[in-house]
């Protein structure tokens, strides 16, 4: 698969097969993604890659650290829940449709806390990556880290892989540090699930349209 395929076929996938995937592969997948640029080189992604038994401690210990509604059921980092029109609608088609592909009511309000909790099951995926950062980095490393998650996802496609990139493990952090013994001083920023697609699942037909580029792109300077 070229370049060009790979950025156009991957897609968040949100149903996996059982299907293991070898730590050989998550190493090929990490020695290309390790290329990737960053501002002045600082190279500031840390990756947790988790398989077998400690996936499954942390998919058990997040769902029921959940379900006593804990304070930190927000990031760590300054979030903000508060969107603004374009994006309020971009959000909401794009929550409307896979909502309605899984079969879930708008209000199903129990239905919705379930769906969102496959999240911390990596939709079942069998490797999780979780993401970190260095507390003292600023929003430019993020960027980095946001670079480096996406040659993950197309290194990972072109190998026949999906992914799903999963902001939710911003959220529980206190028992993904505790379980994957994180240092204090590292925020836990996002989660990633990999493996291989169950294209029989309805929810991974969910296409996500994108606008063209005359919506974002200005042109200066050009005859
Ligand atoms: C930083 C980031 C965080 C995301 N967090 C989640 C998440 O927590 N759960 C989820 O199901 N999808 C998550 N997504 C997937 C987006 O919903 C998805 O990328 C977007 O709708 C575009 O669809 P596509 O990836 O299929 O092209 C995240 C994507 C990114 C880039």
């Amino acid at each position: 698969m070229d370049l060009d395929e790979a950025l156009k076929a991957r897609k968040s996938v949100r149903a996996f097969k059982a299907d293991p995937v070898p730590l050989s592969l998550v190493n090929e997948i990490l020695e290309l993604a390790r290329h990737s640029p960053s501002g002045t080189n600082i190279q500031p992604w840390k990756v947790h890659v988790v398989a077998g038994d400690v996936r499954r401690q942390l998919e058990a210990e997040v769902l029921a650290h959940r379900d006593t509604k804990p304070a930190d059921a927000v990031a760590e980092f300054p979030r903000t829940s508060k969107r603004k029109e374009p994006y309020t609608t971009r959000m909401r088609t794009l929550g409307k449709a896979m909502y309605g592909l899984i079969g879930i009511p708008k209000g199903d309000e129990a239905a919705n806390w379930r769906q969102w909790g496959r999240n911390y099951q990596f939709f079942d995926a069998p490797v999780g990556l979780i993401f970190t950062i260095d507390k003292d980095l600023d929003a430019m490393s993020f960027l980095d880290i946001g670079i480096f998650m996406q040659s993950i996802m197309l290194a990972a496609k072109s190998r026949g892989l999906d992914t799903c990139s999963q902001g939710a493990w911003n959220n529980f952090w206190t028992v993904t540090r505790r379980v994957l013994s994180v240092p204090d001083d590292e925020y836990i920023i996002c989660g990633m699930s990999l493996g291989y697609a169950d294209e029989t699942s309805p929810v991974n037909t969910l296409v996500a349209e994108r606008e063209p580029v005359a919506s974002f792109a200005t042109f200066h300077g050009f005859e």
